[in-house]
């Protein structure tokens, strides 16, 4: 798989630890990120996975850069893409061309976007979660996968909320790929095909 990434990392880390295992079925070719300098940059540079950045703010068109962003991709033949707390819309120049998860802090179809746990809190709602759900050109829309219920404790704030969804995602995450390397997925009925469309 190719790992996308824009922060700390964290949910990446968990999938390259569960790699060293060769029984896990799964394994991290490249890691994808959108701007430099990042810790999860580091972490995956610590652990000899070759990263690639395609920098976000030195376009000014976003078809070019997801064109850019699928190439670079490419050039590392991954059966299956994650979007693990990579903060870009992909357009379908990477939708259309992989097969791609995405982890998101929240029980979608509830608080989609950029600040779901932030939005969830102002909500009042007294349990969220996480989803992985495949990804599709919508915003965190794309048929679920995977979901986790995470109860709000009453003194949770926006960060320690947010650092206990993501102990329940790097699980989550972890199961689900690699259930879906060794078993594939099927979607009303339609196996869902893993490698590039046009293997
Ligand atoms: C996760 O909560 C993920 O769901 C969200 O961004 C966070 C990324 O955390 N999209 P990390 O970079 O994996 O530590």
């Amino acid at each position: 798989m190719v790992v996308l990434i824009s922060g700390t990392g964290s949910n990446m880390a968990a999938l390259l630890d569960a790699a060293k295992d060769p029984a896990y079925g799964a394994g991290i070719v490249a890691v994808g990120a959108d701007r430099e300098g990042t810790r999860g940059i580091a972490l995956a540079r610590e652990a000899g996975v070759p990263v690639f950045t395609v920098p976000f703010r030195d376009y000014t068109d976003r078809a070019r850069w997801n064109a850019d962003l699928a190439e670079r991709i490419g050039e590392h033949a991954p059966d299956l893409v994650v979007s693990a707390g990579f903060m870009r819309i992909l357009g379908p120049e990477v939708v259309g061309r992989y097969t791609a998860v995405n982890i998101h802090p929240a029980l979608l179809p509830s608080f989609p976007g950029a600040h779901a746990v932030r939005d969830a809190l102002a909500h009042g709602v007294r349990v969220t979660g996480t989803t992985i759900h495949f990804l599709d050109e919508g915003v965190d829309s794309g048929p679920i996968i995977d979901q986790v219920a995470v109860p709000v404790e009453d003194d949770d704030d926006e960060s320690s909320l947010h650092e206990r969804i993501k102990a329940v995602e790097r699980r989550m995450l972890v199961d689900t790929v690699g259930r879906l390397s060794r078993e594939g997925w099927t979607i009303d009925g339609r196996k869902v095909r893993f490698g590039r469309a046009d293997r």
